[in-house]
Order: structure tokens, then C-alpha cells, then sequence
């Protein structure tokens, strides 16, 4: 909860304007009752119409004073609230993108989403209600104990009883309540998880007809939800009615108390208005104090999980003065004995004592099995993961020294799996280098084969994409993707496994542009297929997470097993030559 200072030392002296108006309402409250006794006591009792006048404008002028500071209060209080809500949220979001891949993956994105949104509120929501019903219970309450004690000790025996017993069970509710609510919000990150999981995933559901079963998990999760959510509500259910059961049966006590005082002339009928009124007071405001813990029991919970995202430590840690040299052509890459496993997958590692040297203007080809450790491997020099054991130099500078976002700014990649945003076409290519110019985005276009199916749509480049540019088919996308990688002009191209979706024409262009683009820039092909990757200065065959050959074409067919299956899975016994250039 140490984030929250931040916001208090913000915020402080306007909620203490807050806090003093509703101090205001409170005691325009607390004064009621006992100017009542007075009207009734004196004004009535003794006929004084004129006392009762004049007590009864001065009644009218606290009320009205009462409902000002009312006014004040709330336009305060939700002025401040509100600032503090959107701070937290802005700050909550920039703290998630300033974490690396290995801290992120420790929440689940369903669960970031919650803490985002209905965490933030809901310490919103407390922090309002700090500075309205949750100062002015505890004032009510303590204030009309003080009054109903002054106006007639005799009667505040009763108190003396109720109190302790209305304390008790608000401490109970407390108690009981803090798992229960947390339960409640563990449940709400399980509805969240399922519809996102549907909704990203919609057109698989559809296609594989498992809406029933999507639905079923959803069901469970909602089941789920209401269980919890009723636990609480029941909780509510029996302690509110004990609590209004006692101050009542204390109520009855004081009118039987009073009557019998009364009848012995020790005691006028108006302290009798005047004690039940504050005991009524009393009792609203033991209730709303049980009503004020549950939230903060809510709200508690909702910091505990906001404050798990800012103690997050970035584990990514670099020194500023550390810079890739200025001279190009750059992007020499060096692995030396890299060792690279995720965190959580039992300390399995996914890459092991990986050594090799990309060369500025070398084109390497990565090939393997599928699950052998391609996309892994490549992963690690934008430094989204650092490695176990081992370095990585770019430059002959260790990446593990650099700011990630300086490194980043030299490498262009194509990931895998093709995100685009939503925004037009030029908007998604920009990403690549914002300053670029017309030109030179059309040209990125020309070389990964867009260009063509960019300007046959309808507004071109101005064409607005979709969420995830659900628009276009896979192969567009991909050479989108591509595009946007190229717009970079940068030192180190990483391909992933990008000419998955192309056709093999497609591809063969593709790779005839790219060669003249990479001629200084190192490029590291991933590949399913061996014609993809044959004419690389070097092929890289991984298998297991490990490095079992590197070689050109010739020498691997010669020396390397695993690539010779490979090959002869995808030709048969017939093996292709490398076409000389
Ligand atoms: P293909 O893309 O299918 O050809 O495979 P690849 O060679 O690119 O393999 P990749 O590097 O993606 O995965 C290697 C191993 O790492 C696999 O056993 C995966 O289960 C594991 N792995 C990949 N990504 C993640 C991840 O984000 N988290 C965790 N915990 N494991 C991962
Ligand atoms: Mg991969």
C-alpha cells in the first residue's frame, strides 16, 4: 500500500477541506435532537410559542448550514477522487509497460485487466467515501454518545450495554468478511479470463462449434462468481439485522427506562425524543460503519493487487552511460554460451550453451523442429527475456549493459505471430520508424509484395484497419508486418517464420528484395522450409533447445544428420541444389 502515499501527500489539504464540511453536517446533525428537547421541554411544555420560534428558525438555519456543507463536501470529495482515480490508473498503466516480459507473465493479463479498471475504481470508490459517509459515522456515532451522555446519564446506562455488544459484531464482520471479499474478486478475474479468452479467440470457437463448451466454462466461472458473491451478501444478511435487532431492543429499553423516570417526575418527556432520536443516530451509524469496513475490506484487497503490480521490480537493469558504437554498418552479434529457460516452466531450460557469430551483413538462416527453441532464441537479442547463463554482445557491447529501448531502436522484427493495431495502413507502418516519408514507406511496401494489395484498396494506404487488422487475410498481414520491419532501416532484421502464410512465388520476390535491402544488415531468417533458408550465408539447425550445426547448405548436408532429415522429409531421397547466383 506504500503507492498510496504518493497520492496523500497529492491530495491531503483538499480532503481535509472535505473532511471539514462534513465535520459541519455532522454536528448540524448531532444538534437536532437536543434542540428538539429544548422546544418540546420548554416551548411546549410551558406554552412559550415564542421560544418555540425562536428555536425552531435556529433549527431551520442549522439545517440549512448543514445542507451547504453537504453540497461543498460532495462537490469536493468527488473533484478529489476523481483526480486520484485517474492518477493511480495512468500511473498503474505506465507502470505495466515499463515491465519486462518475465514480470508481466507473472499476472495473468485478465488479472491486469481487473487491477486496471475495477481495482481502481473500487479504491476510488473508498477514497470518496472517506470523505463523506466514512468521517462522518465515526463522528455521528462518537458525537451522539457525548450528546445522549450529557442530556441524561441516567438513560445512557442502556448505551453501556448496546455499544459494546454492536462493536463486537461490527469486528466479527470485519473479520469474516476479508477473505470472502477477496474470494469475490478472484472469482470476477475468472468471468473476466473466459470472455477474453472467447472473445480473442471467437472465430476458433466458432469454427470448431465448441460454442457449448465455451459457454459451459463460462457458466462455471459466472456459477462461480454468484457463489462467492452470495457468501458476502449473506454475511451482510445476518450481521445487519443483529445489528439493528440490538440498537432496537436498546431503543425499547430507553423508552421503558424513560416512561418509569418519567412517571417518578425525575425526567421530562422531550429527553426521552432527544435520546431515542441519537440512539437512532447511533444505530445508523454502527451500520454504515459495517457497510464503510466492508468496502474497506473491499478496497484493501483492490490496493493489496494494485500494489503487487508497483512493487514489481523491473529485473531488466541497464547502465545509462552504456551505447552501442556509432559505426556502421553495425549489428554484429555475438552468443556466447547462452543458456535460456522461462520463468515457471519447472526450470526447464528452452535453449542450452548456444554459441555462434552473426556477422553485419550476414544472412542466417534458423531452422528446427517445431518446439526446438527458433523463436526463443531470436527473443533474447531485443533483450524482451535476459539469459540464464551466458551473454549476448551486439556490437561487441553486452546487451545485458544497454537500455533496452536504445538496443531496440537498431533491431526491426517480424514476430511469428502478425499484430497489427487498429488505425490505417500508413499508421501500422509508421510504427516501424515514425519520420519515414511517403516514399520510403512505399518502398518498404514494394519489397515485402504490399504495395499491390495496398493500393487496390479502397482508400489505399489510407485504409483503416480493423482491431488486429481482422480485415485482411494472413498473408496480407504477414507482408504488412514485414513492411513495417523494413520501414525501420534497421541494423539487425529478425524474420520469424514470416512467409508462413505466402505462397512460394510471393516468398521467392520477397527474399529477392530483401536481399539487396540486407545487403549490411544482419539478418536472422527463421524457416519451416528448407528453400527458405538454402542460400543463407549460414543455416543454424537447432534441435532441442540446442545448436547441432552451422554451416552452409553443402557443408550441413554433409555433416549434419538433423538437417538432412529435415531436408528429406520436405524432398524425399531427392535433394535440391543450391542454385548458383
Ligand atoms: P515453432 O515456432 O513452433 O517452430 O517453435 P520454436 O522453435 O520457435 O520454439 P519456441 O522457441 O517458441 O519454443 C521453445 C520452447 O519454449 C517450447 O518448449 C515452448 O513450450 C517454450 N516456450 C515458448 N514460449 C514460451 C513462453 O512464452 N513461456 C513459456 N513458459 N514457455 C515458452
Ligand atoms: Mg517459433
Amino acid at each position: 500500500m506504500g503507492f498510496m502515499k504518493k497520492y496523500v501527500s497529492k491530495h491531503w489539504k483538499l480532503f481535509l477541506v472535505a473532511v471539514f464540511f462534513v465535520s459541519m453536517e455532522a454536528l448540524a446533525d448531532l444538534l437536532q435532537p437536543t434542540i428538539m428537547s429544548h422546544i418540546l421541554d420548554v416551548g411546549v411544555a410551558e406554552k412559550r410559542l415564542d421560544y418555540v420560534l425562536r428555536m425552531g428558525g435556529l433549527m431551520l438555519i442549522i439545517t440549512a448550514l448543514g445542507a451547504v456543507a453537504a453540497s461543498l463536501r460532495n462537490i469536493v470529495a468527488s473533484h478529489v477522487s476523481q483526480k486520484f482515480g485517474t492518477e493511480l490508473r495512468a500511473d498503474l498503466f505506465e507502470k505495466i509497460q515499463s515491465l519486462s516480459f518475465t514480470n508481466i507473465e507473472r499476472f495473468e493479463r485478465a488479472s491486469l485487466i481487473t487491477r486496471l479498471t475495477n481495482d481502481v475504481t473500487q479504491v476510488q470508490n473508498f477514497v470518496n467515501g472517506l470523505m463523506r459517509i466514512f468521517v462522518k459515522a465515526p463522528l455521528l456515532c462518537i458525537g451522539s454518545l457525548i450528546m445522549a451522555v450529557r442530556l441524561n446519564p441516567h438513560l445512557a446506562v442502556v448505551l453501556l450495554i448496546v455499544v459494546p455488544i454492536v462493536g463486537v459484531l461490527v469486528a466479527l464482520n470485519l473479520k469474516v468478511g476479508f477473505t470472502r471479499f477477496v474470494g469475490v474478486q478472484k472469482a470476477l478475474d475468472g468471468v473476466n479470463r473466459v470472455i477474453r479468452e472467447y472473445l480473442s479467440g471467437v472465430r476458433v470457437v466458432k469454427a470448431f462449434n465448441r460454442f457449448d463448451h465455451e459457454a459451459g466454462k463460462f457458466q462455471e466461472a459466472n456459477t462461480d462468481y454468484q457463489n462467492k458473491s452470495i457468501q458476502v451478501t449473506r454475511l451482510l444478511a445476518i450481521f445487519n439485522p443483529s445489528i439493528l435487532l440490538t440498537v432496537n431492543f436498546g431503543i425499547v429499553a430507553v423508552l421503558w427506562l424513560g416512561a418509569w423516570r418519567v412517571n417518578q417526575h425525575q425526567m421530562q418527556v422531550g429527553h426521552i425524543v432527544a435520546f431515542v432520536n441519537y440512539m437512532t443516530q447511533i444505530l445508523f451509524a454502527l451500520m454504515t460503519i459495517s457497510l464503510v469496513f466492508n468496502m474497506f475490506v473491499r478496497a484493501k484487497a483492490s490496493a493489496n493487487r494494485i500494489g503487487e503490480v508497483f512493487t514489481q521490480v523491473n529485473e531488466m537493469t541497464w547502465e545509462d552511460s552504456a551505447a552501442l558504437p556509432a559505426h556502421r554498418p553495425g549489428g554484429r552479434i555475438d552468443f556466447e554460451n547462452v543458456s535460456f529457460g522461462y520463468e515457471g516452466s519447472a526450470g526447464e531450460p528452452v535453449l542450452k550453451n548456444i554459441n555462434m557469430t552473426c556477422l553485419p551483413g550476414e544472412t542466417i538462416g534458423i531452422i528446427g523442429s517445431t518446439g526446438s527453441g527458433k523463436s526463443s532464441l531470436v527473443s533474447l537479442v531485443p533483450r524482451f527475456y535476459d539469459t540464464s547463463s551466458g551473454s549476448i554482445c551486439v556490437d561487441g557491447v553486452d546487451i545485458r549493459q544497454l537500455d533496452p529501448a536504445k538496443l531496440r531502436d537498431r533491431i526491426a522484427i517480424v514476430p511469428q505471430k502478425t499484430i497489427l493495431f487498429s488505425g490505417t495502413i500508413e499508421e501500422n507502418l509508421r510504427w516501424g520508424h515514425e519520420q519515414a516519408t511517403n516514399d520510403e514507406i512505399v518502398h518498404a511496401a514494394n519489397m515485402a509484395e504490399a504495395h499491390s494489395f495496398i493500393a487496390a484498396c479502397p482508400e489505399g494506404y489510407e485504409t483503416r484497419l480493423g482491431q488486429r487488422g481482422v480485415n485482411l487475410s494472413g498473408g496480407q498481414k504477414q507482408r504488412l508486418s514485414i513492411a513495417r520491419a523494413l520501414v525501420r532501416k534497421p541494423d539487425i532484421l529478425i524474420l520469424d517464420d514470416c512467409t508462413s502464410a505466402l505462397d512460394t512465388a510471393t516468398e521467392t520476390k520477397i527474399k529477392q528484395s530483401l536481399k539487396a535491402f540486407a545487403a549490411d544488415v544482419t539478418c536472422l531468417i527463421i524457416a519451416q522450409r528448407i528453400t527458405s533458408v538454402m542460400d543463407a550465408d549460414k543455416v543454424v539447425v537447432m534441435d532441442d533447445g540446442e545448436i547441432v550445426g552451422i554451416g552452409t547448405h553443402e557443408t550441413l548436408m554433409k555433416s549434419c544428420r538433423v538437417y538432412v532429415e529435415i531436408c528429406q522429409s520436405q524432398f524425399g531421397k531427392e535433394l535440391p541444389h543450391v542454385k548458383a547466383e
